[in-house]
């Protein structure tokens, strides 16, 4: 065997039983991927533009495929014109949206998070008190719909943009219209965690199709489409076939993945419901729902008294051969953010979900014996004998 067919070696330790996530990944996509590799267009080709265009027309918005959701953050932040200033983005979610607007010139200005669903709201916005601003970036937090449609209101009456990111939240409806397509620009994210995954990979929504224009460019060196011309500053943030040709697979069939996730979430809250010591994400509101909101579940956080409780069932559910993660660690409790205008303790809601919430596996593949065992090893790991 050569060295370059030689398996990788597993990664330290032993995997866990079970673990937080897992991609499916079945002849279909096999079969797609390998299909791509028997030709010679390897990047940017017609399996891309397919799949922007099926991402377009779900919905409604102009859509360009980059290589990540970091890059696709950064090209909604640099296509939008914001290279400076501050942006108002909330603590509480993955570091990528704080990195991807300092990659974009700009400082993250962390705003507290509603303690009824873990989003920013006009109210938090005003409590930040930034002063001048250049963006707001809402994150719909574990697939949660962040109220944007009031957001907006608040961002045009301030004259600048509403950039969402929609990383964790493919499927999610904000007012009946999909998470991402309600500010200028959007972002949808491809990890293998995600709702869908083509590996890695990312998308920008956008309303304006001369901004989907510039995105497109951006990504590309500056490279005007079809033509061998450039103008102005460009990177390299495309992606491949291989990963679009994986993206067309995996998205007919999400929305039956995204079933599967919400009934999932339904049957941990039941049990949960029964344990004393776990809180769960609450429902989406009865008046939110009318107005038409709806979650995608990215993940499924449970809620324990304090941090030590936390860390101590984390462990105890390690040992038993359960993936668990802290879920998010507050970014502006990590360099360089420390630093940051906010201190810790002006974020109470984002300190008390931070230090307290922690991830189970979840994914739409999780089978009823692997359920019955995380529900009974929490309750073990809670409750030890
Ligand atoms: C809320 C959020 N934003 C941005 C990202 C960045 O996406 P990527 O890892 O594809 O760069 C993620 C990825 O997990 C995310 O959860």
């Amino acid at each position: 065997m050569t060295e370059a067919r030689r398996p990788t070696p597993p990664s330290e330790g032993a995997p866990a039983r079970i673990p937080l996530s897992r991609p499916i990944i079945d002849e279909v996509d096999r079969r797609a991927v390998l299909e791509v590799l028997q030709g010679s267009t390897l990047a940017l080709g017609p399996r891309a533009q397919e799949l922007e265009e099926r991402f377009s027309s779900r919905l409604g918005a102009s859509c360009v495929l980059v290589s990540s959701g970091t890059a696709a953050l950064f090209l909604a932040l640099r296509a939008l014109g914001v290279r400076g200033g501050r942006v108002l983005t909330p603590s509480y979610g993955f570091v990528a949206t704080a990195h991807a607007i300092s990659l974009a010139g700009a400082t993250p200005h962390f705003v507290d998070v509603d303690p009824r669903h873990g989003c920013i709201t006009p109210e938090t916005l005003e409590e930040a008190g930034a002063g001048e601003v250049s963006a707001v970036l809402p994150v719909h937090v574990f697939g949660t719909p962040a109220p944007v449609v009031e957001i907006r209101d608040w961002a045009v009456s301030r004259g600048v943009p509403l950039i969402e990111d929609a990383c964790e939240a493919l499927g999610t409806l904000c007012a009946g219209l999909p998470a991402g397509t309600i500010g200028d620009a959007g972002t949808l994210a491809f990890y293998p965690n995600k709702q869908m995954t083509m590996g890695e990979g990312g998308l920008v929504i956008l309303r304006d199709p001369g901004v989907a224009e510039r995105v497109r460019r951006l990504r590309n060196q500056g490279r005007t489409p079809g033509v061998m011309t450039f103008e102005g500053e460009g990177f390299n943030f495309r992606i491949t076939e291989m990963q679009a040709a994986l993206g067309l697979a995996q998205l007919s069939r999400v929305d039956e993945w995204n079933a599967r996730r919400s009934a999932l979430a339904a049957e941990y809250r039941e049990a949960f419901a029964a344990m004393p010591g776990v809180e769960t994400w609450a429902p989406i509101s009865p008046d939110r729902r009318r107005a038409g909101d709806q979650r995608s579940w990215f993940t499924f956080p449970i809620f324990l008294k304090d941090t030590a409780t936390r860390d101590l069932v984390s462990a105890r559910l390690a040992t038993l051969g359960i993936e668990t993660a802290p879920y998010f660690p507050a970014i502006d409790r990590i360099d360089p953010y420390r630093r940051s205008p906010r201190s810790p303790e002006s974020l109470p809601v984002t300190t008390s979900l931070s230090g307290r919430g922690l991830a189970l596996p979840f994914h739409a593949g999780l089978t009823v014996e692997e359920r019955r065992s995380v529900v009974e090893a929490v309750g073990r790991a809670l409750h030890p004998v």
